[in-house]
């Protein structure tokens, strides 16, 4: 994560509105039984991606790279009721974890979980998606965002995070950092979106399809 001066983190968090009982929950079952806490979004993304979905009216959501399933149920939480997220991960260890939170949820039963490689159950997917959540293996980002532009309604919104990647885009070394860099260049001169990349956590890239 970016380095901001100390306290800030803190501020920012009470400066939000709670964080629900249960994400609260999820956060604290990641920590417990997984080594992997810093790969959820947590509360602050978790509330920025949903008042996205509210502020644009999304109805059709789709996520790539489900975890423990806090993105997923945070974004679930500001659909309306017809509302759906279609989730890809290729990790039962995590998303069994996902899935046994989501069932305590009244918002749970908008997300449909696709097991196995992303890239291939995107092929089977059409949208059009209003929102999407780009959020798995940095090697693929840019298999991603070619998969899902196409896939987007005029108007939607993509979200990519971890596009600061800590830091290390700045001088990269291994192959996530460079996989990171080459996506971060074709999205600053992909002319099918609108984008801008803002220092929210490790960065994240919103881009508008046009
Ligand atoms: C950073 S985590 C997602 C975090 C999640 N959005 C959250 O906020 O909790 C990345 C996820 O991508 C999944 N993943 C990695 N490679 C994948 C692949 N090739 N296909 C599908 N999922 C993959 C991992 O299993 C992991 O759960």
């Amino acid at each position: 994560m970016l380095n901001l001066p100390e306290g800030i983190n803190d501020y920012l968090l009470e400066s939000t509105e709670p964080e629900e009982e249960l994400l609260r929950e999820l956060a604290e079952a990641t920590s417990e039984g997984t080594k992997w806490i810093q790969m959820q979004t947590g509360h602050l993304e978790g509330s920025f991606l949903r008042l996205l979905i509210q502020a644009i009216g999304a109805k059709n959501v789709l996520e790539v790279g489900t975890f423990t399933g806090y993105s997923a149920l945070s974004m679930a939480m500001g659909l309306p009721a017809d509302g759906k997220i279609t989730t890809l991960d290729i990790e039962p260890e995590y998303t069994d974890i996902a899935r046994s939170f989501w069932e305590q949820s009244p918002h749970g039963s908008k997300i449909e979980l696709i097991m196995g490689q992303a890239l291939e159950s995107l092929t089977s997917l059409t949208g059009p998606f209003d929102f999407a959540f780009i959020d798995a293996d940095k090697q693929n980002y840019l298999n991603y965002w070619e998969a899902v532009v196409p896939k987007m309604r005029k108007g939607g919104v993509i979200a990519v995070d971890n596009v600061l990647w800590y830091g290390r885009v700045l001088s990269p070394k291994h192959g996530d950092d460079h996989a990171i860099v080459t996506f971060n260049e074709r999205v600053a001169r992909d002319e099918r979106v609108d984008r801008v990349m803002l220092s929210v956590r490790d960065g994240i890239t919103l881009a508008r399809k046009r």
